[in-house]
């Protein structure tokens, strides 16, 4: 039997994509147009600035995930949008446009969760799906811990009990004057200078859960602010960036640890940071266990990871949501009890 085409897009924030998936791993297409030069004039997303973008990008990315597949829009099977978490205005772009399609089209329409959609990114290039491992996501609005048992089930072990990770590089960078979105600034930053100058406060490292915290460090990072001169800016991107990524490796190798594991993956913008690649890549070569990464151009926000997730949901015959609508607030499913 053919494999399953999957068409997806993904609207939940600043960037719009579409992308053409054909069974397990035969990623097609995956057309990013990004409103990040927009934005950075405003220091952070502008929902309502977003979604008139959102509205101009749409048609013109379907297209060209279209021309690059090579495909006609009447070989499609199942067709997805990201149903949240993410802005409403921006999300409500991609999933009509999308749920519009699949009526005209007469085919199963799937909303998709976002955050199952970074779950699934560092698994593109594995056969057989996603498979047992802890992961770390650190994205622009999430930080979890998960434990993830197979394509369609998962286990949150911990959030983030303020700001996500990359909120954190976004709010300092922002402090800093670097502009948004504020990792890829700092990484650069960071990449000269000496870690070890400045202390940083690492929260939550020892606590006796998976849980994170990062406003302290933004707090700290404030502070330091008005004794610091332009030419200690690198040290001090250098240390933020150290600590966050300490806190990161340290829980996510507990987690790998007590509940014995052999895999670890991370997910999300933040994990396209070379220095976390780095100490992940140490760290788990060390305990000897195996790193999955997602391939940088999946790891910020994409639709190949949104038709990755639908394909799952199609494969295991999960019923089809034609009349949904989209919940900016959505999470993962919570901790079991
Ligand atoms: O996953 P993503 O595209 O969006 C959300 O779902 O939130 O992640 C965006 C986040 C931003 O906070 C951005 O600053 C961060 O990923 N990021 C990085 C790097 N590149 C992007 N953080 C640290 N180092 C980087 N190189
Ligand atoms: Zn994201």
């Amino acid at each position: 039997m053919a494999a399953t085409t999957v068409f997806a897009i993904e609207s939940s924030c600043d960037e719009t994509a579409a992308a053409i998936l054909q069974g397990r791993g035969g990623l097609l297409s995956s057309v990013i147009a990004s409103q990040a030069d927009i934005h950075g004039r405003f220091g952070g997303v502008v929902p309502e600035v977003a979604s008139r973008n959102h509205l101009m990008n749409l048609q013109p990315v379907v297209q060209q995930a279209l021309n690059i597949a090579d495909i006609p829009l009447a070989k499609i099977d199942v067709i997805a949008a990201t149903r949240g978490p993410g802005l409403a205005s921006s999300l409500l772009v991609g999933l009509s446009f999308a749920k519009a399609l699949a009526a005209a089209l007469g085919r199963p329409f799937y909303g998709i969760n976002h955050l199952e959609g970074h779950l699934l990114s560092p698994f593109f290039s594995t056969p057989q799906g996603a498979h047992r491992c802890i992961q770390i996501l650190v994205s622009g609005g999430h930080t979890a811990l998960v434990e993830l048992h197979s394509p369609r089930s998962f286990r949150v072990l911990g959030t983030t009990r303020d700001d996500a990770a990359g909120e954190a590089f976004d709010k300092v960078a922002r402090l800093l004057g670097l502009g948004y979105p504020g990792g890829p600034a700092i990484q650069q930053l960071a990449s000269t200078g000496d870690p070890a100058r400045f202390e940083l406060p690492r929260s939550m490292l020892t606590s006796d859960n998976y849980d994170f915290s990062f406003s302290g460090l933004k707090t700290a990072v404030r502070y330091l602010l008005p004794k610091i001169k332009t030419s200690d800016l690198p040290d001090l991107c250098a240390a933020f960036q150290e600590a966050v990524c300490d806190v990161l490796v340290c829980k996510a190798m507990r987690a790998v640890r007590e509940l014995r594991h052999d895999t670890l993956a991370a997910s999300g913008g933040v994990s396209i940071n070379a220095r976390l690649r780095q100490k992940l890549a140490e760290a788990t070569k060390t305990a000897g266990i195996r790193l999955l990464l997602a391939d940088p151009a999946l790891c910020t926000d994409n639709a190949a990871m949104i038709a990755a997730v639908a394909l799952e949901r199609h494969l295991a015959s999960e019923p089809e949501d034609p009349a949904l609508d989209a919940d900016p607030s959505l999470g993962l499913p919570n901790p079991a009890p």
